[in-house]
């Protein structure tokens, strides 16, 4: 065998880059050299990220028990939502919506802030909502946007656009970003494709606009949430209802479509076939879960091709659908899950991800694992309910990372810079080579016009320990010197971990050495300087690396 000298170089590069242990878990990597260059990586960057990248979805019927009312504000989910504020200078986004949307009405006599209807059997039927609704809605921190999602299943245009109508008085266009109409319209029983879907969507919401005297786009379209075939471009795939088909139906042939939300659901208890994959272990899994949204990659492209960079979002999503499950959901695993789910949908060109919190519906599925309560995937429960008191779960922690990875940044790019990451921006998989079998994700942060050296770094290690382990925690050293302005410049690390991926409480878990589990910050703030270019980063921990001014 002949061997070029380039080839010679590359392999001596690649046996650097990479060094292994053997543990009683199996063979894994103890060190990984980033290669640069430092440099902003043109083609692969996405353009700056909208701020409220870390948003929320709050299940309309649920709303009021995560906010409370004027009278009774929940003060512990005023707090949490004003800790991520103050780290990234912009409100999360809140969605008001999830399947309770599409029976819930409006009432302009109703005393009651929020009314559910509950049969005898304890089922959730419809959600009316008054006046007082509002001032809910305004406990949230100032400047939070709201995207407000009206009735399409009923088929009840009178009664959308009342609901409108009232969300618009009430809240005006300073709090509402964006109305929706309809909840994930792809699995009605109304079995609605692309064409007749826009047939009534389309009319709607150029009815809306007019009624409402709005001149511009304030619409997001879609929500649909079945998961796109693969390959994309087959017959098949293509005859899918999704943004990208209602668009080419003519959903925004009335200029009323400003962006287009789907949801993203890889895992689900909705049934014992798919509850089976529904494990910790897969959750946290780089390969995974990129593979999962990298399905998304061609109705993104097309999207953000009609309607502009800004315009393709994760209007609601979690990691296991009808209401998570214990001991995967609510662990610090799934702090790792939606950490590296957000930077990777970020690196991707999705601009926002809505985290739903909720809570199990009744007539969702025949053969559900959850009934009644809230959800097990929420990142709090504001209310004593079913499935346990109020508590702060460990997925909190994710949001603080992103809200000080934005921090206050209006221009930050970001790139996937995990080594044998691919032209298209996916990343390299387990198949293909990758040395850390989807337990390590870098990524880079340019904040622009300084594209010549990033201004900060997100470094995963996705790798299980569980806090029952007798070995010690695993490390991988991670050298990113080749980021670095000039040799000894001065990193400062700020991490988020927990005792182990299966930990489910937030006094435990911490961000920059910090816990939340009251709601505010308890603890001394830690950070570690480092001038080496290297940092040890522990199993199943994430590390937010600035880089300080050159
Ligand atoms: C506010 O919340 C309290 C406690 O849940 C409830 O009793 C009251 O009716 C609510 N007020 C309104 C206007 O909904
Ligand atoms: C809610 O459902 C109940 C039971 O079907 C019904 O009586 C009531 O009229 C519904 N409320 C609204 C506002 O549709
Ligand atoms: C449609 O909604 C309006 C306003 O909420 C309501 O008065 C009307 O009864 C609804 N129509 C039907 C057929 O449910
Ligand atoms: C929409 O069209 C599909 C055929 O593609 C049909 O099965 C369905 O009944 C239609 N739905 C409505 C509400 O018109
Ligand atoms: C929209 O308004 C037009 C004109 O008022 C009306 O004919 C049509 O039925 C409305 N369509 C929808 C879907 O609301
Ligand atoms: C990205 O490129 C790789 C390698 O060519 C390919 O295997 C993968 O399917 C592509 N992914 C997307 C989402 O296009
Ligand atoms: C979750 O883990 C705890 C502790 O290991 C165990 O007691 C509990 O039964 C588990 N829950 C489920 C639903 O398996
Ligand atoms: C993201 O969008 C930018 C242009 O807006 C493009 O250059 C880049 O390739 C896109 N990234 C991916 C992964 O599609
Ligand atoms: C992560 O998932 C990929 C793809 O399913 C698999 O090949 C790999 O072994 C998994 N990694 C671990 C650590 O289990
Ligand atoms: C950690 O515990 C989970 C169950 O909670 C188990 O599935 C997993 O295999 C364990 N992982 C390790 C590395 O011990
Ligand atoms: C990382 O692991 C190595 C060897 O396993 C150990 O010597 C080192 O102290 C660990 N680093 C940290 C920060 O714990
Ligand atoms: C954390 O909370 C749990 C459950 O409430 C409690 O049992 C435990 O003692 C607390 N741990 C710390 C360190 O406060």
């Amino acid at each position: 065998m002949r061997y070029s000298a380039l080839s010679l170089y590359l392999a001596a590069i690649a046996a650097a880059q990479h060094a292994y242990v053997t543990r009683d878990t199996g063979t894994t990597l103890s060190s990984l050299t980033l290669s640069g260059p430092a440099s902003i990586p043109g083609e692969w960057t996405t353009p700056p990220l909208n701020p409220s990248l870390a948003s929320f979805s709050i299940e309309t019927a649920f709303f009021e028990d995560y906010l409370g009312n004027a009278s009774y504000p929940n003060t512990l989910s005023i707090s949490l939502f004003q800790n991520l504020v103050d780290r990234a200078g912009v409100a999360p986004q809140v969605r008001i919506g999830g399947i309770t949307a599409d029976s819930t009405t409006w009432d302009p006599d109703q005393d009651v802030a929020l009314y559910n209807y509950i049969d005898e059997t304890g089922a959730l039927i419809n959600t009316t909502l008054g006046p007082q609704f509002w001032n809910s809605v305004k406990l949230l921190p100032e400047g939070t946007r709201i995207v407000m999602t009206l009735d399409l299943e009923s088929l009840n245009y009178t009664g959308a656009l009342s609901m409108a109508e009232a969300a618009w008085a009430g809240l005006g266009p300073d709090i509402i970003s964006r109305f929706e109409i309809g909840n994930e319209p792809d699995q009605y029983r109304l079995d609605f494709d692309a064409q007749n879907y826009t047939m009534i969507w389309q009319p709607s919401s150029v009815n809306i606009s007019k009624a409402l005297d709005i001149s511009y786009p304030e619409f997001q379209v879609g929500a649909t949430v079945i998961d796109p075939l693969w390959p994309y471009n087959t017959p098949q795939a293509e005859a899918q209802f999704d943004c990208a088909s209602a668009l080419a139906a003519g959903a925004d042939d009335g200029h009323t479509v400003k962006t287009c939300s789907e949801h993203t659901y890889q895992y689900s208890v909705c049934d014992p076939i798919r509850a089976a994959v529904a494990t910790l272990p897969n959750l946290v899994n780089h390969t995974r879960l990129a593979e999962y949204l990298d399905l998304w990659q061609p109705r993104i492209h097309a999207v953000r091709s009609q309607l502009g960079p800004d315009s393709f979002v994760i209007g609601e999503f979690n990691s296991v659908s009808c209401s998570g499950r214990d001991n995967v959901s609510n662990t610090f695993g799934q702090a790792m899950w939606l950490l590296d789910t957000t930077l990777y949908a970020a690196s991707i060109n999705v601009s926002r991800v809505y985290a739903h919190q909720g809570g199990p519906l009744a007539l969702q599925s025949a053969t559900q694992l959850n009934h009644g309560g809230l959800s097990l995937y929420n990142l709090w429960y504001p209310v004593e309910n079913q499935n346990g008191p109020v508590q702060v779960f460990p997925a909190y922690s994710a949001y603080l990372f992103v809200s000080e990875l934005i921090g206050g940044s209006t221009s930050l790019q970001t790139a996937n810079i995990f080594p044998g990451r691919q032209v298209n921006g996916s990343s390299i998989t387990t198949a293909e080579g990758d040395p850390s079998a989807g337990q390590l994700s870098v990524y880079g942060y340019w904040d622009s016009p300084n594209a010549k050296y990033p201004a900060k770094l997100g470094i995963l290690n996705l790798e299980m320990y569980n806090s029952t382990a007798t070995y010690p925690r695993p490390n991988v050293t991670v050298d990113f010197s080749a980021y670095l302005a000039y040799p000894g410049q001065v990193a400062t690390a700020r991490t988020m971990t927990a005792p182990g991926t299966d930990i489910k409480e937030a006094n435990v878990t911490t961000w920059a050495g910090q816990t939340f589990a009251t709601g505010v910050a308890e603890g001394t703030l830690v950070e570690e300087y480092i001038t080496s270019g290297r940092i040890d980063v522990a199993a199943s921990s994430a590390i937010l690396i600035t880089l300080n001014s050159y």
